[in-house]
């Protein structure tokens, strides 16, 4: 199964190219492929912010190779480059504030620096560091892929409908995808009937992304609208909601995409299996609970506006892109180091003690 999935991975948003960072502009899929370059830190922390490159996991590998950046422009000006490199990290870490992955990372590259022997190379140092942030990325994916899949087929056996919001694939992670990954190996295996994917309004992650990623791989795909979700999982008979997350508490609450709690309400209310899929770098125990998970608000031109086109009146607009998910909610949290069932926060501590399984 491991190589049948690592063939399915056909799509990349994040390169490390000839010294420089090449990022996919999510921005203009699925309607133009655009890869921009980037040679310096500022410039990935704003393509963070304007949703260049977008998805927990993404963002923090995204992160991590601006630090390598970061590092070579100090290193080049002289003087005390560490500390000159703190403004570049306060930079990065205020680009987007709810995917943990973002802090997470830029955590293990300060780590990386602490670490530095007088005989190294600082810039090989993070660029190592960089990589292998991209390839554990990568390796979780597989594994969480397989532990999901299993998942649907002992739940349920046959061939299922599916739905699945925002975008949590190849374009939001370094390898295949967290939700889409799951979703990708479980059509491999013939348990996919069909998959829903909910538009995701306003930045329209599902019907842009999801959407075109499923049917790259010929995956049965339907768009809806958010707001159909309740009504499929009465008439269309989804027998799980499969989502990724942006940062997940100490006891097990789940920070992803506005519109992912009444999702996991409907899904109680209708006996649909909730899972949650992430790596480990999502969650985030020095939490407690998903009441301190900072929410993002973005500019009301988001709602407002489509393409540059008035799409409502001119009033006032509230945008929270992420919503929190109360555990209780939550059937399995599917991580690279195992499966949560009904997660809580003595389940999450000792999910966290664990090594990876692969
Ligand atoms: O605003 P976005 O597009 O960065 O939000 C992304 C999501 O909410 C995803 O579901 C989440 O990051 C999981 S990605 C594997």
């Amino acid at each position: 199964m491991r190589e049948q999935l690592l063939a399915a991975e056909n799509i990349q948003a994040i390169e490390w190219r000839d010294d420089a960072l090449h990022l996919l502009d999510q921005r203009l899929l699925p309607g133009q492929i655009s890869w921009l370059t980037y040679q310096a830190s500022g410039q990935v922390a704003e393509a963070i912010s304007s949703m260049v490159v977008r998805g927990a996991p993404a963002i923090g590998i995204a992160a991590a190779y601006a630090v390598v950046l970061a590092v070579r422009a100090r290193l080049a000006e002289g003087g005390d480059w560490q500390l000159a490199l703190e403004a570049d990290f306060a930079q990065l870490a205020a680009s987007r504030p709810t995917a943990v992955n973002l802090f997470w990372a830029l955590g293990r590259m300060r780590e990386r620096l602490e670490r530095l022997k007088a005989a190294e190379d600082p810039l090989q140092a993070v660029e190592a560091e960089a990589l292998a942030i991209h390839q554990s990325d990568r390796d979780a994916n597989l594994t969480m892929a397989q532990l999901g899949a299993e998942l649907i087929r002992r739940h349920q056996g046959n061939s299922q409908n599916l739905l699945t919001h925002c975008n949590a694939g190849a374009l939001a992670t370094g390898g295949f995808g967290t939700a889409l990954g799951v979703i990708r190996a479980a059509y491999l295996e013939g348990l996919v009937e069909r998959v829903y994917a909910d538009e995701t309004r306003p930045w329209l992650q599902g019907s842009r992304l999801t959407a075109w990623e499923l049917d790259r791989d010929g995956v049965p795909v339907s768009v809806c609208a958010d707001s159909a979700a309740a009504h499929l999982m009465k008439t269309r008979g989804i027998t799980w909601v499969i989502v990724g997350a942006d940062r997940i508490a100490a006891n097990g609450d789940v920070a992803n995409k506005i519109g992912t709690y009444q999702l996991a309400v409907n899904a109680m209310h209708h006996g649909v299996r909730f899972m949650v899929v992430a790596p480990s770098s999502t969650i985030d125990m020095a939490l407690e609970s998903g009441d301190d998970i900072p929410i993002e608000e973005r500019s009301a031109d988001e709602l407002l506006d489509i393409a540059g086109q008035p799409l409502a009146a001119r009033v006032a607009a509230v945008n929270p892109v992420f919503d929190v998910t109360p555990a209780d909610l939550v059937d399995f949290l599917v991580t690279e180091k195992g499966v949560v069932e009904r997660p809580d926060a003595q389940k999450m501590a000792h999910l966290m003690c664990r090594k990876r399984l692969h």
